[in-house]
């Protein structure tokens, strides 16, 4: 009876409004792309896993200011839903379905195929899709499935679209990263399924700090080239990606982040910041806060001659046999 006198009282209630406020302010980052007057026309842009989350709303950012924008997204039936929305909110026709599934070497090879055809230009490429908490599986092409996914299909992707991005110049590549990659490590015989502990999210810590050595060392190979290739962490947010993660877990997650964490429009200010904002023009090689910020990734994540090393496997695992 105390309790809830005290809880209801106007004091107590107007101090949580304020301290709610505040912390809903904190949460935006200080580069809003809504203030951002760059626009895209005649533009195009890939952005991948677009049909929820954070990748959504980076193609409804680059929708709006006027890119012809390809959602690569896996399931056709959500992949529609989000271009309808799409085009719906922003009134542009030019916003486009393309199926991949990010963890079939294959159906990237498929996909950039159809690309490759159909597209005269490619400007701008966000690696957007990502997976966390998967059980094991092996695919058919003998990977562990969130690093095919995470990692390998991605570079595979990057890589062969790297000519048409060259030929595009100036043109940018943004990788979705993570905070989480610091708490990552380099095994290579992760990629195949082996010394790997399922828990939680270490598998995807790992994934991630493959994103973040392998764009650093594609921005110090596309040296000159105009093609610009940066890495960005989004900021804990609010979207399906504990999908995968038990039910308990998941409840505690939306519950700590209806307060705490970004929303996934929120989430996507710093890819679009790398992808579109002049300040970032020749900007490459290259970590990205949340708050759009370029700040030093892990030091692993520095090393050269890692990132040398990272790249070729990576580059062998993907290769056509
Ligand atoms: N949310 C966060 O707190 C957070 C923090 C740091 C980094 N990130 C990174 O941000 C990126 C976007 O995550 P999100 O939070 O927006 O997650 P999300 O809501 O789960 O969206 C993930 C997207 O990736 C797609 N995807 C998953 N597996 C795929 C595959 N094999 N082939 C093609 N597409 C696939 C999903 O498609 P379906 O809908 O068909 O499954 C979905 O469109 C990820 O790279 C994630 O690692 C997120």
């Amino acid at each position: 009876m105390v309790w809830s006198a005290l809880l209801c009282h106007p004091v107590w209630v107007a101090f949580t409004a304020l301290l709610a406020f505040v912390v809903r302010v904190q949460r935006r980052g200080p580069w809003l792309p809504r203030a951002c007057p760059v626009r895209l026309r005649g533009k195009t842009a890939v952005v991948t896993g677009a049909n929820t989350g954070i990748g959504k709303f980076i193609a409804l950012d680059f929708a709006r200011r006027g890119a012809r924008v390809i959602l690569a997204c896996r399931s056709e039936a959500r992949g529609t839903a989000a271009l309808k929305e799409i085009r719906d909110k922003t009134g542009n026709a030019d916003v486009h379905l393309r199926l991949v599934d990010l963890s079939s070497l294959d159906s990237v090879r498929g996909f950039a195929e159809r690309i490759l055809a159909e597209e005269e230009a490619l400007h701008i490429l966000v690696n957007n899709a990502g997976v966390s908490g998967l059980p094991k599986q092996i695919t058919k092409d003998g990977l562990e499935v969130s690093f095919a996914t995470n990692h390998l299909g991605p570079f595979l992707l990057t890589n062969l679209l790297l000519d048409l991005m060259k030929r595009s110049a100036p043109a940018r590549i943004v990788t979705l990263a993570s905070v989480n990659h610091k708490k990552g490590q380099v095994d290579f015989s992760h990629f195949h399924g082996e010394n790997l502990t399922y828990h939680m999210d270490a598998i995807y810590n790992h994934t991630k700090l493959h994103n973040v050595i392998c764009t650093k060392e594609l921005a110090r190979r596309l040296e000159g080239t105009g093609v610009t290739a940066n890495s960005v962490h989004p900021g804990i947010v609010m979207t399906e990606v504990l999908r995968h993660y038990p039910f308990t877990v998941r409840v505690i997650f939306n519950l700590v982040g209806f307060f705490f964490f970004k929303s996934a429009e929120e989430g996507a200010a710093s890819s679009i910041y790398c992808s579109v904002a002049e300040e970032m023009e020749g900007i490459t090689g290259k970590y990205c806060d949340s708050d759009c910020s370029l700040v030093l990734p892990a030091p692993l994540a520095r090393d050269a001659a890692l990132g040398v090393k990272d790249f070729e496997i990576s580059e062998r695992l993907t290769a056509k046999l």
